[in-house]
């Protein structure tokens, strides 16, 4: 199938079935304020979205504005965060908002400025750039890694496959909407194309995926443990 069949069959079941969270914006209509797109995918590293609902609120709350989050004390913050895990993000997360207050408050709009932001790493850049800004950034987490794995049934083993995943992904980010394309292929992952005994039945990418004919479940390959 070519990108457009898949990338069209894939926003089309978007419209109609993407998730409602509390830092999104209903398919096609324009995106949530850039700080709420960073604070959601910072605190959805590692951690599921059921977990990040009442963070993500609380913060908002107290700390309305990233001006108002770089104005924060240190030990508040920690504290907000406390259970959420992996207290390095927190503190990249102040690091960042102080820069961005610093710059005069508002997100830089490219992946390449973003990432040049301290704290703030590749994958979020990607999806800050794509899903705040439209930026036709390649956003690849571990629900689209294996998506895309199981698509084209790569047959090469994680790690190494990453760089085939990366380039299919790629080559599939639409120009026109590509923050919901990147938000449809996670909703994609995290509700039908699950790890164990993946839906495909209900999948809008059925009739273009070689992994469901060879068996989906398999991919991603994991490298053979020694
Ligand atoms: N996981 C990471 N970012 C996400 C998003 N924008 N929507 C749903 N799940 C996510």
């Amino acid at each position: 199938a070519s990108a457009e069949t898949i990338r069209s069959a894939l926003l089309t079941w978007y419209d109609s079935h993407a998730r409602s969270l509390p830092w999104r914006s209903p398919p096609g209509t324009p995106p949530p304020e850039p700080y709420r797109v960073w604070l959601s995918e910072v605190m959805l590293q590692q951690t599921t979205t059921v977990a990040v609902a009442p963070y993500f609120a609380r913060f908002l709350e107290r700390w309305p504005t990233v001006e108002d989050l770089a104005a924060a004390d240190d030990g508040d913050v920690m504290a907000a965060w406390a259970g959420l895990g992996y207290y390095a993000r927190a503190r990249n997360l102040l690091a960042c908002a102080r820069a961005v207050a610093a710059q005069g408050g508002a997100f830089p709009r490219t992946e390449a400025d973003l990432r040049a932001l301290p704290g703030l790493g590749a994958y979020t850049a990607a999806a800050v750039a794509a899903i705040a800004f439209d930026q036709s950034a390649t956003v690849v987490d571990a629900n689209v890694e294996r998506v895309v794995a199981r698509l084209f049934a790569i047959n090469q083993p994680l790690p190494a496959a990453r760089k085939t995943i990366r380039a299919h992904t790629e080559a599939l980010t639409p120009v026109e909407r590509p923050g919901d394309f990147a938000q449809a292929m996670m909703d994609l992952g995290a509700t039908i194309c699950t790890p164990r005994a993946p839906r495909c039945l209900l999948c809008p990418l059925a009739a273009m995926c070689a992994g469901r004919r060879a068996g989906p479940e398999q991919f991603p390959v994991k490298a053979a443990k020694k």
